[in-house]
Parts: C-alpha cells; structure tokens; sequence
C-alpha cells in the first residue's frame, strides 16, 4: 500500500497523519510531534479551535527538517468564518504555527449563512501561496455539490468523522467518486469500542491491536487516517498498520459494527445548505 495518495490539486498528502485535537498539556504537542516524526508521520493536524498551534508551530521547529518533508494542515473555525476575515484568520495561524505556509487549509465546520463566500475566499488563497491546497470537514453531499455549483476549485479532502462504528457510505462513495480524498478523524472512535469482539476477535487472529486494526480497515477504504495520541508506545503502533492487510471477510465484519452512532456531538446534516 501507498505511503501517500494524489489529491486532485496534483499535489500529494500522507495516508496518516497525527491528530493533535487536546494535545494541549504542557510539552504535549511538541513531545509527540517528535515521537511521530521518528515513527515516520509527516502529516500533522491542528486547528485554530484547538488552541495548540504555537505549541505545534514549536513542535515543528524543534524537528530541525526541511518544510517540504512536512505536511500542515489547520482550519478556519465558525466565528473566523463569520467574521468575514478569512485571510486574517489565516494569518494568524501561519504566525502561531511560524509558518509561511500551510499545506491544507480547511473549514472546520460550514456555516450555511457565509459558505459560499468563505469557500471563494479560501479558493483564492491559493493564489497567495500561504496555502498550498484547500479542503473541507464534516461536509455532507449537499454541502460539496453546493462547491461544485459555485466554484471551480473542488476541495482536495472533506475531513469526517469515519469509523467502524460510524461510516458514512454515501458521502465516502460520493467524495471518492469526484476525487475528494476522504480523512478519517476520530478514527480510533476515540478509543470507545476497542473491546468490541469482532476488533478484539481479528486483532488476536492478526496479532495486532484493535486500534490497528480499525485504523488498517480504514486505509483499506481509501481514507486517510489521523489518529491523536500523546504517547509515544501509541504513536508508533497506531503507525504500524503497512505490514498485514485484512483479508476480504474480515473487512466485511469491521463494516457490521456500523451503528452510525458519532462519537461527536454535532452532526452536520442538522447543518445541512
Ligand atoms: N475536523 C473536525 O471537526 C475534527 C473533529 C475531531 C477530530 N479531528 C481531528 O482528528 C484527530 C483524531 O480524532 P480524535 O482525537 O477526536 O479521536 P481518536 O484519534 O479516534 O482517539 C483519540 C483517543 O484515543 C487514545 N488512543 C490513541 N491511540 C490509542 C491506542 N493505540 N490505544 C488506545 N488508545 C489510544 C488517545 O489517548 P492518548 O492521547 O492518551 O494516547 C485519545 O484519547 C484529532 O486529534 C483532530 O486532529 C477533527
């Protein structure tokens, strides 16, 4: 399996990356950015709303490797979109992160009243150069054929929350039919079903955890994975998911444990444009 997939912008984004929502104690960001470096991430997400991008900027740093090798991604949160200063928002980011750039940048979550002027905006940012490709989250059919509609740039990811427990088919079929990547997050469905039997069953008939076998189930659907740990025996497992792949049947038994029960409260098709 491919350690990196093509978004539709050309460029290319990592099939895992570190989660950093809550990675807000002291040295948290910073020790597991380092921690998932060494276990050979490149991607790295964070977001205004999660108040850690000077610690991740620092994190960053602290790495001492070219910015190439890297793959930032943050987001714009609902009052910045309100406010109508996407750029300025922006900005912020790139000063807390000491970055003159980001890879992606994403609406974290859509606000119907504004969604058609921040996603134009966010489309000319790209032109700036502090923002390398744009993408969306938590962004129902409706909210991408609205993009469609209005603009000519498609986002390169809807970023959703997608696990066993709570797989949205037909938005995952429908961004990957109009090569929108789909990132998974809260892919460990934040740790609440790891004793489910069928994960318990496959990872001792794999001998592998279940949080690695939900994470494989995913990649194995085409989605880019950003599971969040701050520790680093975590970090390094959650990583290494390239070396078994599971077989036909077993994928079909992870794909019963949908119960289409989030693990985050808000649900975007009560938002829906
Ligand atoms: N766009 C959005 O609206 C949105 C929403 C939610 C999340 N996200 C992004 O997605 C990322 C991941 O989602 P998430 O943080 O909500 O949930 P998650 O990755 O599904 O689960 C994280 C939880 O699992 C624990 N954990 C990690 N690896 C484990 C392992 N191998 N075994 C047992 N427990 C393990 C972590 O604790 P420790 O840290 O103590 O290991 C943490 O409590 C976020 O960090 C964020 O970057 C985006």
């Amino acid at each position: 399996m491919e350690r990196a997939v093509k978004l539709n912008d050309g460029r290319q984004i990592p099939v895992i990356g570190l989660g950093l929502f809550r990675s807000e104690g002291e040295n948290e960001a910073e020790n597991a950015i380092r921690y998932a470096y060494e276990a050979g991430y490149r991607l790295f997400d964070t977001a205004s709303y999660y108040h850690n991008e000077e610690a991740v900027g620092r994190g960053l740093q602290m790495l001492h490797v070219p910015r190439e090798e890297l793959f930032v991604t943050t987001k714009i949160w609902t009052d910045e979109q309100k406010s109508g200063d996407v750029e300025g928002a922006l900005d912020r980011s790139l000063k807390k992160l000491q970055l003159d750039y980001v890879d992606m940048y994403m609406i974290h979550w859509p606000v119907r009243e504004c969604f058609d002027r921040v996603w134009e905006e966010m489309a000319r940012l790209k032109e700036t150069g502090k923002v390398k490709s744009v993408g969306v989250c938590n962004c129902s059919v409706s909210y991408i054929k609205r993009i469609m509609e209005i603009s000519g740039v498609l986002p390169a990811v809807n970023q959703i929350e997608c696990h066993p427990a709570y797989f949205e088919k037909d938005t995952v079929d429908f961004c990957q039919k109009n090569q929108i990547v789909v990132e998974a997050y809260a892919p460990l469905g934040r740790c609440k079903y790891l004793d489910h039997p069928t994960l318990v069953r496959l990872a001792e008939k794999y001998g592998r955890s279940e949080a690695q076998i939900m994470l494989r189930w995913e990649l194995q659907k085409g989605l880019v994975v950003i599971p969040k740990s701050v520790k680093q025996h975590r970090i390094a497992s959650n990583a290494d998911i390239f070396h078994f792949s599971l077989a036909p049947e077993d994928m079909e038994a992870v794909d019963q444990m949908n119960e289409f029960r989030r693990v985050i409260d808000l649900d975007p098709k009560t938002m829906d444009i």
